[in-house]
Order: structure tokens, then sequence, then C-alpha cells
């Protein structure tokens, strides 16, 4: 059986969805333990109330970036997890992290990567007069937000609305929806990352894969 880490510095919407998932027996596995920089993050009290183990290692304890991930890696550890899945974790990773759970390390980003990586993402597509924007779902690798891109869903902008509001909607028709998807293929042995390409079922993922793809795939079988 497969087992995941989730870490989490906020409210855990993601965490949420994919406990849910968990629960509903669509992800094959374990969430082991979720792990928390911040100790006032909403979602460790999520976990706790659906019975997962919580840990919390406060960057602020630590004199430097080093120490930090050594504490952070060190806990992570304890559980061997499979995948390591960050959702709306919100410390940058250094190399040597990055390194140690290459191909394991997951993250989802607010944007249609490679557009808006960084912070702001949906003040920004708003901005940029963007048509279209979403999240994805990608391997972490050692440049931010820069990992292949696994999966990633798109809702269209409206011109008027505010970032939250944009926000809103891309967490619950996106994120909430793509994240487990992915945890899902990963936790079933359908996904890898070799020599920074994503595998699916075998096979190079060539570009990403659109959720409204999927979704139509699943629909007409
Ligand atoms: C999400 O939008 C995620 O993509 C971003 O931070 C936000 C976290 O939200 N990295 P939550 O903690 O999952 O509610």
């Amino acid at each position: 059986m497969s087992r995941l880490v989730v870490l989490i510095s906020g409210t855990g919407r993601n965490l949420q969805a994919i406990l849910e998932a968990q629960r509903a027996g669509h992800i094959h596995g374990e969430v082991s333990a979720v792990i928390s920089n911040n100790p006032d993050a909403a979602g460790l009290a999520h976990a706790r109330s659906a019975g997962v183990a919580t840990a919390v290692v406060d960057h602020r304890n630590y004199p430097d970036r080093g120490s930090f991930e050594s504490a952070l890696a060190a806990e992570i550890d304890r559980y061997t997890p499979d995948f390591v899945a960050l959702a709306g974790f919100m410390r940058i990773l250094g190399s040597e992290f990055v390194k140690r759970y290459r191909g394991r390390l997951l993250n989802i980003h607010p944007s249609l990567l490679p557009k808006h990586p960084g912070l702001q993402t949906h003040a920004r597509a708003l901005a940029e007069g963007e048509a279209w924007h979403g999240a994805s779902v990608h391997f972490v690798t050692e440049s931010v937000d820069g990992g292949p891109v696994i999966l990633q869903g798109r809702v269209p902008v409206h011109s008027n609305e505010t970032p939250d509001a944009l926000a809103e909607r891309v967490m619950h028709e996106v994120e909430q929806v793509i994240y487990p998807e992915v945890l899902a293929w990963a936790s079933s042995g359908r996904l890898q990352m070799r020599e920074d390409q994503v595998i699916l079922d075998d096979r190079v993922l060539l570009e990403p894969i659109q959720l409204q793809a999927l979704q139509l795939e699943k629909k007409h079988g």
C-alpha cells in the first residue's frame, strides 16, 4: 500500500480534497502524515479530525534553511513515504531537499504553468488580460515551479472579477480535482519521473494532460 506525506502551510483545502479521495478509495494508499511549517495552519485540524498523524516543523525555530530542511526531512522520513505532496506549502525548498525526494515530490501551483510561476498568480492573470487561468500539478525539480507538469485544468477568466473570486473558482473547479487525480495515479504505480520527464503508464508524457480532455475521456469511455 502506498504511503503519502502531505506538507501544508495554511488552509488545507487541497489536503481536504486529498483526504476525501483517500477515504473514497480513489487514492490507493494512506495519508501517513500531514506536516506543517506553520503551527497555526488550519489544515492541521482537518488532518487530526481525519485521524491522520500531524507534526509541526516551524521554520522560525531554525537558524537557516539548511537546518530547517534537515529537520523537515527527518520528520518526513519517519513515515517512509512513497510520495511527498506539497499542498499550499509556502516555503521554497533548497536543492539538497529536492534531490533527496526527486521523483517522489509533487506540487500544485495555481496557474497554467509555465505561465505565472511564483506568487499572486490570480491577480497577474487578471492584470495581463488572460482569457484562461487554472492550476497545474507537477513534479518538483530544482527550478521553482519549473518541474515537469503532469495535469492541469483551466477556467475562463471573467474580466470584471476579483483575484479572490478567480482563486476560489480555480480552487474548487480545478485544484481540488487535479491533485487527488494525480495522487491516485501515483498511488497505483502509474506515475514516475525519469530524466525530468513525466512517465504515465510507461509512456513519456510529451505535454501536460488537460483536465477537460480527461473528463471527456471518462465520460465517453
Ligand atoms: C493553493 O492555491 C495552492 O495551489 C497554493 O496555495 C494555495 C493553498 O491552499 N500553492 P490550501 O492550503 O490547499 O487551501
